[in-house]
């Protein structure tokens, strides 16, 4: 069957501060879970800094239906072993229902549309494809491998943004 069409609004965390807890439950299922000790409250205190209007850190919410559907952040230093490499992709994330649509795709596009507008440049990510996966499609070339704080090897990608 089919899946629906999706009616897709992406709006920042800081324009319903309600949706915060849901956020921080699928970060939580999808990651924190794994990591000792962490609790939903603690990923909910972690995206407390994204509870702001028009500057960094951003973190983009899709709608489908008014339903929060999907996620992606744009955040400071996610690995600090270069400190020069500032502005991170993260907590892409998409909802299972949601998943082989090109929604991960359209949302990164949109977020990486707003940081360009703030002055952003250089975009990095670390992810698990080896090959950059989806990333690579989006303009993002392949750095180093490197360990995740998890143990396993992870892939740092990198993008330059045009100016807007
Ligand atoms: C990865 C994820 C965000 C993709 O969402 P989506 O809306 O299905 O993505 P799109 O439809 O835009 O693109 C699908 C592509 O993503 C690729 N992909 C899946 N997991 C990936 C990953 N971890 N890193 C990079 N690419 C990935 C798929 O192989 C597929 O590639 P293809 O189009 O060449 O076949 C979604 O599966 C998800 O939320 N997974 C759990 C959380 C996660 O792993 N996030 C990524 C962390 S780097």
């Amino acid at each position: 069957m089919r899946a629906p069409p999706m009616s897709i609004e992406p709006i920042l965390l800081s324009q319903n501060p309600a949706l915060l807890p849901v956020v921080a439950m699928w970060y939580f299922t999808q990651w924190g879970r794994h990591v000792p000790g962490r609790s939903h409250d603690d990923e909910c205190q972690r995206l407390e800094v994204f509870l702001h209007d028009g500057a960094l850190p951003l973190l983009l919410i899709a709608l489908d239906n008014g339903e929060p559907v999907a996620a992606a952040q744009l955040k400071f230093h996610e690995r600090t072993e270069h400190p020069e490499r500032e502005h991170w992709l993260g907590g892409v994330y998409v909802c299972p229902s949601h998943r082989g649509r090109g929604l991960a795709a359209r949302l990164i596009e949109e977020l990486m549309a707003r940081a360009a507008a703030l002055g952003v440049r250089d975009v990095y990510l670390q992810t698990e494809a080896d090959d950059g996966g989806l990333y690579r499609r989006l303009g993002w070339t392949p750095l180093e491998s490197v360990t995740h704080a998890g143990g396993s090897p992870v892939r740092i990608l990198w993008r330059r943004l045009a100016p807007r």
